[in-house]
C-alpha cells in the first residue's frame, strides 16, 4: 500500500459544502500514515466548525475500508489548523511615495508645547515663499494642529488607487504653496483621537507613506511630543535625513531637549541634527516691536545649543501675533512683519546647511 494509492483513494471524499472538491484538492489531509497493520490518516479541520466534519470522517474511514486489505485496520484522526488570514491591504506601505522628496526633516522636541507645530508650519511656508517644493506632515496623531493653524480644518482630502500593492493613497491638500497632510482631516471636528498605540504607529505612517506628495524640495514632519515608542518608530520607518529641535529657553533642565536629541543620535539611527531653535526666547510686546524682554531669561537657547554641540538656528520671539495667526489659520511667515521674518531666516539657514 503507498501513499499515492490512498491519496487516489481520498479523492473519491467531496465536501459537498465547498464546491464538492474533494478533500485532497482542498489540501484537508494533513497526514498519512502507513503501518504494517493500520492506515491513519489525520484530516486537517479549520477552528471554526465544520458542520459536515463527521461526514467526511465517516466517508474518509469507509474509502480506507474499501482500498485496504483485510486484517489491515483504518483510522481517521483530525487536527485543527489556523485558518490563513485573507490578505490585508496597505499593510506594507513601502517609501515609493517619498521617492521624489529630497529632504525628510523631523520638527521634534522633548518636551510638548514649546513650538513645534508653530514652527513646522511657518518654516514650511517661509520655504514655499522662497520658491521650494514643500509638504508637511502633522504626525501628532493625538493632537494634531495643523488644520487650525492653516485654516484648512473643514477640508476632506481625496483618495486615488495607485499605490505600488494597489492600495488608496491620500491626496494632501494644497494651501499657501504647502502640500499639507493631517489624520485631522479623518477626524470628526472636536473629537478627542484615542489610540491604542499600534493603530497610532500605523494611522501616524500613514499620514507620512500613504500620500501621494509628488515632488518635493523639503518634507517636514511635525513630531508629536515626547520620545516614546511612536517616536523611535517613526524615526525608524521613516527615512528622515535629520532634524530640528525645538525649544523654550524656560526648559530648565537639559534634560527634556537631550531626550529629543538623543532620539536621533540613538544607536542604529544616528541622524543628524541641524540645529536648535529657540522659541519664545524673548517677549515683545505688539506696540512695541524694538523692545525684547527677557522674561524667561537671557542665552538660554545659546547655552543649550553650545552644551549640546548644536547649531542655534534661530530664535523666535514670543510674540501675540505668533498665537493669533496661528489661530487664525494664517501663519505669520506669510507676511511681512518682524515675526514672520524670523522663520525666514531660519528657512534660510536651513536651506543653506542642506545646500
Ligand atoms: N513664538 C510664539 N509666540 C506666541 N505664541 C506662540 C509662539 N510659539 C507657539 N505659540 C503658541 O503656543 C501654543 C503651543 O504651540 P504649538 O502648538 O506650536 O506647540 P507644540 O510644541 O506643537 O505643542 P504640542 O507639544 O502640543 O504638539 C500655540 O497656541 C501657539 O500659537
Ligand atoms: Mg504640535
Amino acid at each position: 500500500m503507498t501513499r499515492e494509492e490512498i491519496l487516489q483513494a481520498l479523492r473519491e471524499v467531496h465536501h459537498p459544502g465547498r464546491q464538492d472538491r474533494d478533500i485532497v484538492d482542498l489540501g484537508m489531509v494533513h497526514d498519512v500514515d502507513i503501518q504494517d497493520d493500520r492506515v491513519v490518516v489525520t484530516l486537517a479541520f479549520p477552528k471554526r466548525r465544520d458542520p459536515l466534519a463527521e461526514y467526511l470522517i465517516g466517508s474518509t474511514r469507509a474509502a480506507l475500508v474499501r482500498l485496504l486489505p483485510l486484517g489491515v485496520t483504518a483510522e481517521v484522526k483530525t487536527v485543527v489548523v489556523e485558518e490563513e488570514k485573507p490578505k490585508k491591504k496597505n499593510l506594507n506601505l513601502g517609501l515609493e511615495q517619498l521617492a521624489e522628496v529630497r529632504h525628510i526633516i523631523g520638527i521634534a522636541s522633548g518636551k510638548g508645547g514649546v513650538g513645534k507645530s508653530t514652527v513646522a508650519v511657518n518654516l514650511a511656508c517661509a520655504l514655499a515663499r522662497m520658491g521650494y517644493r514643500v509638504g508637511l506632515a502633522d504626525a501628532d496623531v493625538y493632537g494634531p494642529s495643523v488644520p487650525v493653524m492653516t485654516g484648512t480644518e473643514e477640508a476632506v482630502p481625496t483618495a486615488e488607487m495607485g499605490g505600488e500593492e494597489g492600495q488608496e493613497l491620500f491626496i494632501p491638500l494644497e494651501k499657501y504653496g504647502v502640500k499639507w497632510m493631517s489624520i485631522g482631516y479623518f477626524a470628526e471636528r472636536g473629537q478627542a483621537l484615542i489610540w491604542r498605540g499600534p493603530m497610532a504607529c500605523s494611522a501616524l505612517k500613514q499620514m507620512i507613506l500613504q500620500v501621494k506628495w509628488g515632488p518635493l524640495d523639503y518634507l517636514l514632519i511635525d513630531m508629536p511630543p515626547g520620545t516614546g515608542d511612536i517616536h523611535i518608530s517613526l524615526v525608524q520607518d521613516v527615512p528622515m535625513e535629520g532634524a530640528i529641535i525645538v525649544t523654550t529657553p524656560q526648559t530648565v533642565a537639559l534634560a527634556d531637549v537631550e531626550k529629543g536629541v538623543n532620539l536621533f543620535r540613538a544607536k542604529g539611527i544616528d541622524r543628524p541634527i541641524f540645529g536648535l531653535v529657540e522659541n519664545m526666547a524673548w517677549f515683545t510686546p505688539e506696540a512695541h516691536p524694538e523692545e525684547k524682554y527677557y522674561i524667561f531669561g537671557e542665552g538660554g537657547g545659546e547655552r543649550m545649543a553650545r552644551e549640546m554641540g548644536l547649531d542655534l538656528l534661530a530664535q523666535i520671539p514670543l510674540v501675540q501675533g505668533i498665537r493669533e495667526s496661528g489661530d487664525a489659520g494664517e501663519p505669520v511667515a506669510l507676511g511681512s512683519r518682524p515675526d514672520g521674518l524670523a522663520f525666514l531666516e531660519l528657512a534660510g539657514r536651513l536651506s543653506q546647511k542642506l545646500g
